[in-house]
């Protein structure tokens, strides 16, 4: 049985002030849904120590990283490893966002380097995976998708997915307000969790498959009925907290 996963994905937003305000009121509203639904919220990496404070050890929320490096360390400017990650109670760490595809020219082959630091430090990788609006069109979503997991599997095998998040997220469906519908979504996680089956079975049913692109409380219900969708992975609405609450309950109802 997959247990539901919800991350909000702050993005580059936030402040001293936000973490502990956004932090403070979910604490509060995801206490009905404790043991019912696994949440974590990816701040900026600066806020990660003022998160990790403010959430202690109660396990009610936990923390996942927007990034990290593909070095465990040395001379490597500005970067942060893994092993820095996990020093400051991050669980998660999302691996292959398309911003960070798009924007820092992040390969197939980085991201397979990436998600081999993320499992070697112990920590739980979330590869995003997902199409252009082009390669829709040109009916190209699997093999855009199958070309990104294939990288993985090439790094590091099919058992490096025991226990990671994947999280299909369409690139024309972030922050456009745009969703995929749940029918869309479920066919390309379906599709997911087919081809990782034909390499081992037990793994594809356990590994947990998160939508992201546009979800707000008015669709994370018809999303997460999906029987292939596992979880949502939240941009914007996850900085308002009452929304992100919201998103989190209809995983659990
Ligand atoms: P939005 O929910 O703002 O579309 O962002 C989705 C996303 O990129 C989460 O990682």
């Amino acid at each position: 049985m997959r247990s539901p996963l919800v991350i909000g994905n702050w993005k580059l937003n936030g402040s001293k002030q936000l973490v502990a305000a956004l932090l403070g009121e979910l604490q509060r509203s995801l206490v009905p849904y404790h043991h019912q639904c696994d949440v974590a919220v990816a701040p900026p990496c600066l806020y990660l120590d003022q998160a990790a404070a403010l959430l202690g050890q109660e396990g009610l929320i936990a923390l996942a990283a927007q990034n990290v490096d593909n070095h465990a360390q040395g001379a490597f400017t500005g970067e942060i490893s893994a092993s820095m990650l996990q020093e400051f109670q991050v669980t998660y760490v999302i691996i292959g966002h398309s911003e960070r595809r798009a924007y820092h020219q992040e390969s197939n082959a980085l991201i397979a380097e990436k998600f081999a630091c993320v499992k070697r430090a112990g920590l739980t990788p979330v590869l995003c995976i997902g199409e252009t609006a082009a390669q829709r069109t040109e009916g190209a979503t699997q093999a855009v998708c199958t070309a990104q997991l294939d990288a993985i599997l090439q790094q590091s095998g099919i058992s490096a997915f025991q226990g990671c998040v994947i999280a299909y997220e369409p690139l024309w469906a972030i922050g456009s307000g745009q969703s995929a519908t749940p029918e869309q979504a479920q066919a390309v996680h379906q599709f997911i969790r087919e081809s990782i089956a034909q390499q081992d079975a037990n793994i594809a049913a356990s590994v947990r498959l998160l939508y992201g692109g546009s979800v707000t409380a008015h669709n994370a219900q018809a999303l997460y009925a999906m029987p292939d969708i596992d979880g949502l992975l939240v941009g914007g609405a996850a900085l308002q907290a009452d929304t992100f609450s919201s998103i989190v309950k209809q995983t659990v109802s």
